[in-house]
């Protein structure tokens, strides 16, 4: 039986986790702990870089003892510390990564980078013990909405995604403009059942031809017009209608996109990840198209969706097993290729 630490500070949840792996590879979570500035950013209408960072310094050390305590473990009982260390904002990231660091090389631990898309979809591991490589993974979440052939757990082949907006991203915009509250994808959700989807009419984020490629930003636009042109000739926004629409065009796109995924890749197996696949509709639809083409689908739970540092212990699991180390140099980045490490020691 092994432990292994997995923090995250990519954004706006400071969250340290203690996932635990049987003799027989089988992965369980003995802690999660994830501390959320929500409130504090909802002041904003978004997340404000600065304020991140400095949320998750004064977080950090006491989640991690917390979900220590919580696993019934110390420090010694690890086997390594995996952290999140790109992509997300740089200096919430340097947050978590300097403090994997300083915990690793105190206590000589072997310390793990690991990347939060791999995360995301790791997080289905932890909700089906039976889940394995290779299959198609589709990553939705504030920040990105990509299509991932993933070849063995840590071989991610980037098959498709968008070229501008993330699909969360819309549902922010959309959900503020209409009221909602930051960040507005839950409440989206909700009020979206109240509405009919067919009421705005609104363009595809999936784009033509054989790509697999997505783009949000003509939604997000033409969204924001209807929206302004009901204010502009007096009509009261009609919020679940929008809300409806909005939903009903993104999973349309996105799903439309994966079952094209799915017959050029052969899988019969698609995986559902990041805060996104947390949506019902988009679940909803995922579930028909996978059934669709043959294929299983698999969601982690919705406290899994969101980001949390089961799913980073998780995904560096899998790169601790491949031998995938990092230094004291570990560096952290805000694009989605690994950081560049400079040991100047
Ligand atoms: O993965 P995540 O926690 O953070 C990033 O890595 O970006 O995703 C956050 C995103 C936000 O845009 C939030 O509005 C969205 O996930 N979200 C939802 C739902 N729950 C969270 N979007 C639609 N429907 C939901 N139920
Ligand atoms: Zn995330």
């Amino acid at each position: 039986m092994k432990y292994i630490l997995g923090m995250e500070s990519s954004c706006d949840e400071t969250s340290a986790a203690v996932v635990r792996v049987g003799d027989d590879g089988q992965m369980e979570i003995a802690a999660n702990i994830v501390a959320s500035q929500v409130e504090t950013h909802r002041l904003y209408g978004g997340v404000v870089p600065e304020i991140a960072s400095r949320a998750h310094i004064e977080a950090v050390s006491g989640i991690t003892r917390e979900a220590l305590t919580w696993a019934g473990i110390g420090v010694a009982d690890l086997c390594a510390v995996a952290v999140t260390a790109f992509p997300g904002l740089i200096g919430a990231l340097l947050v978590g990564v300097n403090f994997a660091k300083s915990l690793a090389y105190a206590n000589g631990l072997p310390l793990v980078a690991v990347d939060h898309i791999k995360a995301h979809v790791a997080a289905a591991y932890l909700a089906d013990e039976t889940l394995k490589p290779p299959f198609l993974a589709v990553v939705v979440s504030g920040g990105h909405t990509a299509l991932y052939d993933v070849r063995t757990h840590t071989d991610f082949r980037l098959i498709g995604s968008t070229r501008d907006d993330a699909a969360g991203e819309a549902f922010d915009k959309i959900g503020r403009v209409i009221g909602l509250p930051y960040p507005a994808g839950a409440a989206l959700d909700q009020l979206a059942r109240e509405g009919d989807p067919k009421a705005v009419p609104l363009p595809s984020p999936a784009l033509g031809g054989d790509t697999l490629d997505l783009s949000f930003s003509g939604l997000k636009t033409a969204a924001l017009n209807y929206i302004h042109h009901c204010e502009q000739t007096g009509v009261a926004v009609p919020r679940a209608d929008v809300a409806a629409s909005l939903t009903r065009a993104v999973t349309a796109g996105i799903t439309q996109k994966v079952g094209a995924a799915l017959e050029r890749t052969g899988y019969k197996t698609v995986v559902l990840a990041g805060g996104v696949a947390a949506n019902s509709h988009l679940r909803a639809g995922m579930k028909k198209t996978a059934r669709a083409h043959g294929a299983g689908l698999c969601v982690p739970p919705i406290p899994l969706c969101g980001d949390n540092g089961a799913m980073v212990a998780a995904a560096g699991w899998f790169e601790y097993l491949a031998g995938h180390f990092a230094d004291v140099s570990l560096n952290a980045s805000a694009e989605d290729a690994p950081p560049v490490c400079q040991d100047l020691f």
